[in-house]
């Protein structure tokens, strides 16, 4: 076999397998006007929030992405100047909990395991958030692993993270895929040896920093092209 030939697929959750701005309609039925600039701005927050408790002070101040995305929904509604009453929260919460998976999921994962590749989802989503997302997506028959960083308590792009995808696979990042729409997490996975793939759903510049991915794509379908 080539020895570059991957064995295992790792996805990246959010962004990637689930429709992190299908929140947006919920956004605009309770802040008619704002709910793609408050999509935009929690996701962003949510991702600010776990690169600055991973890289502040060795961890300490650490806590479930869940928490990190409770408290990045409650920022963005501030900062959009957005009254968030308590049951508009727990609605938003809920709507996040039960992300929209993207089309084209079932029909690839369901590909790869044809193939006898290893699939699993590699996340900075903590172990609860991810088997809900998981289970209402109805992915968990063509997941052979759910890995959280949560284990760790340290996020993506932490080089410890990354390698959690290697332990539980038992397989070197060059001998796996990595996949996620997220351009960091493409870079950063690509830095750490994984083979890449990114998934530009979006239409976006990839990042400056002078790596690239090893494939980029539109849709989850290009992974098949790795086999
Ligand atoms: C994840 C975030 C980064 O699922 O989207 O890890």
């Amino acid at each position: 076999m080539d020895p570059l030939t991957p064995q295992a697929v790792l996805f990246d959750a959010y962004g990637t397998l689930f429709d992190v701005y299908s929140v947006a309609s919920l956004g605009e039925q309770l802040f008619p006007g704002h709910g793609q600039a408050l999509s935009v701005l929690w996701r962003d927050k949510q991702i600010e929030y776990s690169r600055l408790v991973t890289t502040s002070d060795d961890g300490a101040h650490y806590q479930p992405f869940w928490d990190l995305t409770r408290a990045g929904l409650r920022y963005a509604c501030k900062r959009l100047g957005l009254a968030l009453a308590p049951e508009r929260e727990e609605q938003l919460m809920n709507q996040y909990r039960h992300l929209s998976a993207f089309p084209e999921n079932h029909e690839v994962l369901r590909a790869l395991k044809r193939r006898g590749v290893v699939t699993g989802v590699l996340s900075n989503g903590d172990p609860a958030m991810l088997e809900v997302a998981v289970k209402s997506a109805g992915l968990s028959a063509v997941l052979d692993h759910v890995i959280s960083v949560d284990s760790i308590r340290k996020y993506k792009t932490h080089p410890q993270a990354y390698a959690l995808g290697e332990q539980v696979c038992g397989l070197p990042a060059g001998r796996i895929v990595f996949v996620s729409s997220n351009s960091w997490d493409a870079l950063a996975a690509t830095w750490y040896g994984y083979q890449t793939l990114w998934v530009n759903r979006q239409g976006l510049p990839f990042e400056e920093l002078g790596t690239e991915p090893t494939r980029t794509a539109s849709s989850l379908r290009e992974v098949l092209e790795f086999f």
